[in-house]
């Protein structure tokens, strides 16, 4: 019988083997398979990275401690971790073989971080979790789809005394209450969406405001700019199979409304089913992607597997910049050296490629200029420089004459310019 492996995170060096036999069910082409060994939610200079940075310092500013950091899990986890520990109806939509991906007919790639919430919960190991990791659900494939994506999802136990979850209200409120600068509306809950009968209501209050200010202050953190106007935020009524009641949560940007999270109170059957029927505890669950394009203008899903220098090399950790796009059309190198005075200043160069470029018309299509070889001829001592002049067009492919034209006229500006010699 075939197996399909799985090696994660050789960039972590978190690397593990896992062998799955393939049966009937195995619906997992070689591409996606290859994608579980990137991990690009670990890797710093990925906004992915930077974005779930950024929620864990919220969380740890909130309550510094509690929070225990989960990001390598293996992506193959069984169809009772993915789906029957959580809940999920058998016929549910998102079990059957055209959504899910199946390694074989008692495994999936995981279609959400929830799928780790019941073996973390019986785990003990913590009474909060954020857990982050690339999941895979059978999808087109455009701007906005992509077949894998990353998701983070955040757990907060609380012994069912009520002194535990007051105080953590208390030092709740303390450090984020009022450090924002957002206005909420509200949502009555209606229909299925209520509150479990096993709280009380003192408890369903404590755990809801535990949970909703949390995440409000989360939001208002990422999204809100100084000296901005308050940033909306809705909350809506949802349903999720392992949370009761649930919400999900709406904020107000650039005019538009964008969904940015679902929540609720924990199933108190999970919780008991996991060992922890002393317990009661809220749950949440978000997207990346989705937050990480508006935040730092990425226009498109599939930027984020770019390997692209262009891309890479625009964000640094723990910082949230504007990408500034670039064009998908190949660029086109050429080369201009001459003998110059050894005073010869660079940027006197770079200046007049551009205005030559803008008298050609064609500003935009010079993409860099860069000196890429200096050298002293050792008997003359004359000095010979290099520059190098990528050419790019953000529409079309260009033809080698239409580059050779104008970079002809910047050889030609250089030896009217500076009466040098060109090698
Ligand atoms: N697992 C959900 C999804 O993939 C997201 C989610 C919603 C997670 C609500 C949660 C939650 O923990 O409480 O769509």
């Amino acid at each position: 019988m075939k197996l399909v492996q799985c090696i994660r995170n050789a960039a972590t060096q978190q690397t593990k083997v896992c062998n799955f036999e393939v049966d009937s069910m195995t619906n997992v082409p070689k591409s996606i398979l290859s994608k579980t060994k990137v991990g690009l939610h670990n890797l710093p200079a990925s906004p992915l990275c930077i974005l779930k940075e950024k929620i864990i310092n919220w969380f740890d500013k909130c309550e510094s401690g509690i929070y225990r950091q989960v990001s390598h899990q293996s992506p193959i986890v069984s169809i009772k971790e993915n789906f029957d520990d959580l809940l999920i109806p058998k016929d549910h939509i998102s079990r059957s073989a055209s959504d899910t991906y199946y390694v074989n007919s008692k495994h999936v790639l995981r279609t959400h971080t929830s799928a780790h919430q019941s073996s973390l919960l019986a785990s003990k190991s913590a009474i909060g979790y954020l857990v982050t990791a690339d999941v895979y659900r059978r999808d087109e494939i455009d701007a906005t789809h992509y077949p894998v994506f990353h998701q983070m999802e955040g757990i907060r136990l609380f012994s069912r005394n009520l002194d535990d979850i007051k105080v953590a209200k208390v030092k709740l409120e303390k450090n984020i209450v009022g450090n924002s600068n957002i206005n909420v509306t509200e949502t009555e809950l209606s229909g299925n969406n209520m509150y479990q009968s096993t709280h009380s209501s003192l408890e369903q209050d404590l755990v809801t405001i535990h949970l909703k200010k949390h995440l409000e202050g989360l939001f208002g953190h990422l999204f809100q700019r100084k000296d901005e106007k308050p940033l909306q935020m809705r909350w809506i009524q949802a349903y999720f199979p392992f949370t009761q009641p649930s919400w999900e949560l709406e904020v107000e940007y650039r005019g538009k409304w964008l969904e940015v999270c679902g929540c609720g109170v924990i199933q108190q059957r999970i919780l008991d089913k996991s060992g922890n029927s002393d317990k009661i505890g809220w749950a949440f669950g978000l997207g990346l992607e989705r937050i990480a394009m508006v935040l730092f203008d990425i226009p498109d899903i599939r930027l984020f597997w770019s390997k692209d220098e262009r891309f890479v090399s625009q964000f640094q950790p723990n910082k949230i910049s504007k990408f500034v796009p670039f064009s998908k059309y190949p660029a086109c190198y050429k080369d201009v050296s001459f003998w110059c005075d050894p005073k010869f200043h660079d940027n006197d160069f770079f200046q007049m490629v551009r205005d030559v470029a803008e008298d050609f018309g064609a500003q935009d299509l010079v993409e860099s200029v860069s000196l890429i070889d200096t050298f002293v001829h050792p008997k003359t001592l004359k000095m010979s420089k290099c520059f190098r002049i990528q050419y790019r067009s953000f529409e079309r492919t260009l033809s080698n004459e239409e580059v050779d034209e104008l970079h002809k006229g910047i050889q030609k500006m250089v030896t009217n310019l500076w009466n040098v010699e060109i090698r």
